[in-house]
Formats: C-alpha cells, structure tokens, sequence
C-alpha cells in the first residue's frame, strides 16, 4: 500500500515526474529555507527543475525588508502567470506557491491580489509544505497557513537528503525580539528561537557527509543564541562554534547577522582562539549618529560599536569587518549623514550593504511625518557607496603579492578557472583543476578589482589544515 501511495506520488497528471523550481530573494536564511523546502519536496517525491516550463509546482521564497525587494515578487508573480497558463494550455498543471516573509506578511491578501497563487506558506511553516499541496489538490482552493511556531518547524523537517555544495548554510537561531524601528523582521520571523546545540550539531555531521567543507550559522540576532546544550543546560554562540570546530571534515566556520548589543567578550575572544572561523564578521551598525539611532530603538551608541571592532582587532588583527547600514531615515539630517560617513572613515569595513530607508508598513517609523525625500535619500545613498567602494577596493587590493587558503566553491565564469573564497569572504578566481572543488589551496593573489581577487594556486590541490 505504501508502494503505490509512493509510486503515485512520483507522478504527475500527465505521467512525468513531478518537478519543482524555486526561486530565491531575499537573505541567506531563505537560501537555507530554500533548500529545506527543497528537501521535504524531495521526500514527497519532487524533483528540482531550473526550467519554469518543466515545473508542476513553482515557490517563490519571498523577502519583505524594504518595498523594492517584495514589489519584485510581484513583477516574478507575472512571468509565472504566463508559465503556468502555457502549461495549462499544454494539459498540464503548475501550482504557484508563495513561501517566506511576504506570505507571511500579506497572507490571504495576496492571493486576492495574485489569484493565481495556490498556497501562501509563511516561514514557520513550510515544513508543512506537501500536506499543504494535498489540501489544495483536494479542495482546488487557496491554502494560506501562516502559523508563528518556529520550534516545530526544525523538528518536522526531514534529513537533508540533498548534495550539499562545499560552503553550506545552517540556521541556528531565528527571529528577533529587538524592534527596530524600520524593520518587519520581528513581525514577519517572530520572537527570537534557538534551536537546540544537538540538533545543530546532527546537521552539521549531515552536511559535512554531503560535501560541506565550510558552514556558515545564520540567525537574525545569531550572536543572541542561547540554546539547549546536549546535556542539559544552556550553551551561547562560541560554545556552539568550539563544538563545531571539532567535526573534522569542517575547515571553515562563519556566522551571521551578528547584533552589537549581543556581542560578548566571549564571542570576541572565539576569533582568537577557533583557527576554524574565519577572520570576517557582519555586524550592521545601521546609523553614526547616536540620535538617528536612539530613534531607531537599536540599543546602543556609536561608542560601544567603536569598542567592539577595537576589541576585535586585538584579538584577530586580521579581521575584516562588513556592516549595513540605512540613509534617510525619518529626521536624519545632513549633520547626522556625516557621522554615518565619519564611522565608515574610522572603521574601515572590508565590505558593507547599504540602502535607503524604505517605510515597511506596520513598523514604527513609516508612519512618522519626518520622511526624508527621495533625491535627499539617492543623494546620500550616493555619497556613501562611493566612500564604500574606495574602501573595498582599498581592502582587496592590499591582498596582492599575499597568499591566502582559497576554498574553492564552482567552476569560474571562465573556462578552467575555478572560483572560491579567501579567509575574508572575498570572490577569489584561478586557473585550476576542476577536482579541486571543495578543497582549500594556497593561492598568490596576483591582481584585485573591486569584487574579487585573481590568483595563482601554489599548492597542486593539497587540502591545508
Ligand atoms: N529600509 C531600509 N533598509 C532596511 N533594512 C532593514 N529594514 C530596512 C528598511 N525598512 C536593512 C538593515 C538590515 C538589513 C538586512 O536590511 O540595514 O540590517
Ligand atoms: Fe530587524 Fe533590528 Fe531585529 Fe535586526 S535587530 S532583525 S534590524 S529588528
């Protein structure tokens, strides 16, 4: 009986196997969601097509943090459209689900807007995804399910059955009780979860069976992590890492998005003493100006960042920092802007995203009347990303004539060239053997641009560490 249930669901309607593509914006998270989708599709008898027109079932992991990223899903939401009644046309079915923040955020609202939509997934749920697209298969309605438990979901989803790629990803924690201002997160994510150290730690066993030679932990508030130690009580972030250091397949730890008002002398002192982790964190400081970011509710002030990255630097000279960082928010003036710019001037960031404020509705600050305009908004945004970019080129140009341990990730866009990433979260390209994948070399680096490195591997592939 259980045969045939399995048999059947390996086919479609029109006898082909089912087939899902899934489209990806947003953060690293919905990469990592992404892929456990992937992976309780596969266990429903799914497989994963980068054709739209192969594809029985389409998700969209949708991202909502500023309006430019959910309007796109829209603008996507069209192109389906026009997929999905092709193969209607053609006999065969597509249902369109919307996974990820703008599910969970709009709900029933956007299937009245995009009735094309079969399944509006938020995402605490999309481990119920299969179960999901039974109900609508029976009903032919919309399903919506936007439940707000995220420790049932880790639990509930299958073993990751799926090759996992050299550098993978792996959620450790989620969601954020910290309410800034301008941010949907809280809303969208939920209250802060860290899921238990044995369980992370049985994925990371997983991914490194499967091919994973780096992981990086995600977490909205990753250095926030308090959670369950495998024999009982509570274990933070650089315990986690110091456990993780020990899988001996792992080379590589990364983690983030770390919050300043979480970082311990702990967590400083992990960059000094893991080997493992590499010399590179994110930690957004959003704002330089005390008051913009007073108004923003982050909790800290632009002293304790300087601290912070000083007390860094002690303990990984070496490290390079990235940040975000968020122009025209309401009431920043001019005066403000500079102190933004005077902190990237004293900091110097290895990399950083930055964007204008965007009101998300429902968040605090985008009903206040101080907007800042537009052009003001360009204009600073401008200002800043040039400031930005001279850094960056700075900092990847210091990296000629050095060698670095590259891990290389894929094939290069160029024929023979193999692309990776140095210590520092740098793009690295090189001419090499295409078996080197998921290996670490030592490469000179003999040129840099603005985005990546060019070098010469030195060791013919051995593995170092
Ligand atoms: N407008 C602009 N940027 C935002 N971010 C979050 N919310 C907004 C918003 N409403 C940025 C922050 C955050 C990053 C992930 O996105 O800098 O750290
Ligand atoms: Fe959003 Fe602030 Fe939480 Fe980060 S700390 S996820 S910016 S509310």
């Amino acid at each position: 009986m259980q045969l045939d249930r399995d048999a059947a669901q390996e086919e479609d309607n029109d006898g082909a196997r089912k087939k899902v593509f899934i489209k990806t914006f947003g953060c690293q998270m919905n990469v990592y969601d992404s892929e456990r989708m992937a992976d309780a599709l596969s266990s429903a008898g799914y497989g994963i097509t980068d054709d739209l027109q192969d594809a029985s079932l389409v998700v969209l992991n949708t991202c909502n943090i500023r309006e430019k990223a959910a309007e796109k899903v829209y603008s996507e939401l069209g192109r389906i459209r026009l997929a999905q009644e092709a193969r209607r046309r053609a006999g065969r079915g597509c249902v369109i689900a919307v996974a990820g923040c703008v599910a969970q955020a709009e709900g029933k609202e956007m299937a009245l807007r995009a009735p094309a939509i079969g399944i509006v997934v938020g995402p605490q749920s999309y481990h119920r995804l299969p179960v999901l697209l039974e109900q609508h298969a029976k009903s032919g309605e919309t399903i919506v399910e936007t439940e707000f438990e995220a420790a049932g979901k880790f639990g509930a989803l299958p073993p990751g059955k799926l090759h996992a790629g050299p550098s993978a990803f792996l959620t450790v924690q989620e969601g954020c009780y910290k309410f800034c201002t301008f941010c949907v997160v809280p809303y969208t994510r939920g209250g802060e979860y860290s899921r238990p150290a044995s369980e992370i730690l049985a994925e990371a066993h997983r991914l490194a069976d499967r091919g994973a030679v780096e992981i990086t932990l995600l977490g909205q508030n990753v250095n926030a992590y308090r959670g369950t130690g495998p024999s009982g009580g509570q274990w933070d972030l650089p315990e986690l890492l110091s456990a993780l250091s020990e899988i001996p397949e792992l080379k590589r730890l990364r983690y983030t998005t770390s919050h300043p008002n979480d970082v311990t002398a702990r967590q400083i002192a992990a960059h000094r003493d893991l080997p493992k982790l590499m010399p590179y964190l994110h930690l957004p400081f959003q704002a330089g100006s005390d008051r913009v970011l007073k108004s923003m509710n982050r909790k800290h002030a632009m002293k304790d960042y300087f601290r912070i990255a000083q007390d860094l630097r002690a303990a990984r000279p070496d490290i390079a920092l990235s940040t975000d960082i968020i122009v025209g928010f309401p009431g920043e003036t001019e005066a403000d802007f500079l102190e933004t710019m005077r902190v990237v001037e004293t900091v110097q960031f290895a990399q950083a995203y930055s964007f204008k404020y965007s009101p998300r509705p429902g968040t605090p600050a985008a009903d206040r009347a101080n907007q800042t305009g537009e052009d003001i908004k360009a204009e600073r945004l401008a200002r800043l990303q040039a400031l930005l970019s001279a850094q960056q080129a700075a900092f990847n140009r210091s990296m000629v004539g050095r060698t670095l341990d590259v891990l290389w990730e894929a094939p290069g866009k160029k024929k023979g060239q193999l692309s990776g990433r140095s210590p520092y979260l740098q793009a690295v390209h090189a001419e090499g053997d295409p078996a080197l994948q998921g290996r670490i070399s030592i490469v000179e680096i003999v040129s840099a641009s603005q985005n990546s490195l060019h070098g010469v591997i030195k060791n013919c592939g051995t593995l170092v560490i």
